[in-house]
């Protein structure tokens, strides 16, 4: 029997077509597998049909050793440290109508609300007294918040907290708004791409929005300077193998500073209300992939990722993820800003976020590292990753 010595798909289809005995299979399995995760760290990219494998398998051998060569790279780069950002959630308003969404504008039943600038510097200052080095101002794209009203937002932001990060992510703008807010202070944005396949954008979304412009706006965000994360929902309605490994390409492409993945869950007043929650156990299998791909990447343990599993978000840590985001929303709004069903953390206050992210994050053997958490990236203007 003619063992194919070359790992990868052309391997396992060998492989499947042979008529090895089963010691000989599970032998070869097992060089096969280790290989697999082997040729993604050495040429940090994968082929469809490894992703397949990974995505597919039921071995729980493979999926550990995927698991550990993650938190290992991981932990090789930035220790146990785990970063926090805290997330402003400043207007549900939107302009939008994502199908996914549950603030998009179609939804009568979301109760609108909006954080005056006194209310988002407030939060600032709370969460820099709990030791945030990041705020995170997101908000769904609400032209009520003008160009002329972001920067004055962010410029005092910039002068009340000279050594905090500023990041934003308001969607969708032309290049000379994103530059008009890098240049009032901002310095990362945050824009997931949701899918990097036409057809698929095309089936999220309504005709008015396009993955053409969604691309071309996260490339004038790195040409201007920012910090950029891109990202995408992991089972998400019509997603397949063949659009995840679009996304992978896509952020191999990009090299963006971020990736946000957290599972699709269902929002009741919205088209997809009926559709089936994204998994876990897949959700963790990319984040152990993308930290395998680009290993300086950032990589948050999402909200969404707590909601669907009450260890979410340490799990998520454990196959390689490093940053967090509790909320510093006032409480009296966080109820509103409803992206999808259950959401956790709408009753605590900023302090019991971060207090309960800590004992979880101290409960398995990580740390919170504070300040602004990009000393691993040069400040240059040439935003590319060190990979
Ligand atoms: N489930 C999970 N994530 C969602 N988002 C929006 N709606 C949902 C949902 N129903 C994500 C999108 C968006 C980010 C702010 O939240 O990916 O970019
Ligand atoms: Fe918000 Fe646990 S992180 S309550």
């Amino acid at each position: 029997m003619n063992i194919p010595l070359i790992p990868g798909i052309q391997a396992w289809q060998a492989y499947r077509e042979s008529d090895m005995d089963v010691t000989e299979r599970e032998r070869t399995e097992a060089v096969l597998e280790k290989n697999m995760i082997e040729e993604i760290i050495k040429t940090r990219d994968i082929t469809p049909g490894q992703l397949e494998e990974l995505l597919k398998t039921e071995d729980t051998g493979l999926l550990e050793e995927l698991r550990e060569a993650a938190c290992e790279t991981a932990k090789q780069i930035y220790g146990t440290g785990i970063y926090l950002r805290g997330l402003i959630e400043f207007t549900n308003y939107c302009k939008n109508d994502c199908y996914y969404c549950g603030i998009r504008k179609s939804n009568r039943n979301a109760v609108r609300y909006r954080l005056t600038k006194e209310e988002i510097l407030a939060c600032c200052k709370a969460g820099h007294e709990l030791g945030f080095g990041t705020f995170v101002l997101q908000g769904g794209e609400d032209p009520y918040f003008t160009d002329e009203r972001i920067c004055d937002i962010v410029s005092e932001i910039r002068i009340c907290y000279p050594d905090c990060a500023i990041t934003l992510s308001l969607g969708e703008k032309t290049k000379e708004s994103y530059q008009r807010y890098f240049n009032a202070g901002a310095d990362r944005y945050l824009l997931r791409h949701e899918t990097a396949d036409t057809a698929h954008y095309a089936k999220l979304h309504p005709p008015e929005l396009s993955l053409e412009h969604r691309m071309k706006c996260l490339r004038e965000l790195k040409e201007i300077g920012y910090q950029t994360g891109c990202g995408f929902m992991v089972g998400s309605p019509y997603q397949t193998v063949g659009t995840i490994y679009r996304d992978i390409q896509f952020i191999r492409e990009l090299k963006p500073h971020m990736v946000g993945i957290g599972p699709f869950i269902p929002h009741g007043d919205t088209p997809f209300a009926d559709r089936e929650q994204g998994s876990l156990e897949r959700t963790l299998r990319l984040l152990s992939l993308i930290r395998l791909i680009d290993p300086y990447v950032l990589l948050p343990a999402t909200t969404a990722l707590g909601t669907i599993h009450p260890q979410g978000r340490e799990r998520g840590i454990l196959a390689g993820a490093n940053v967090v985001m509790p909320n510093l929303s006032p409480v009296s709004v966080r109820e509103k800003y409803m992206l999808y069903n259950n959401k956790i953390c709408t009753g605590e206050e900023a302090a019991e976020c971060r207090d309960c992210l800590r004992r979880r994050i101290e409960g398995i053997g990580y740390r919170i590292e504070t300040g602004r958490g990009d000393k691993k990236f040069s400040n240059s203007k040439d935003t590319k990753n060190m990979f």
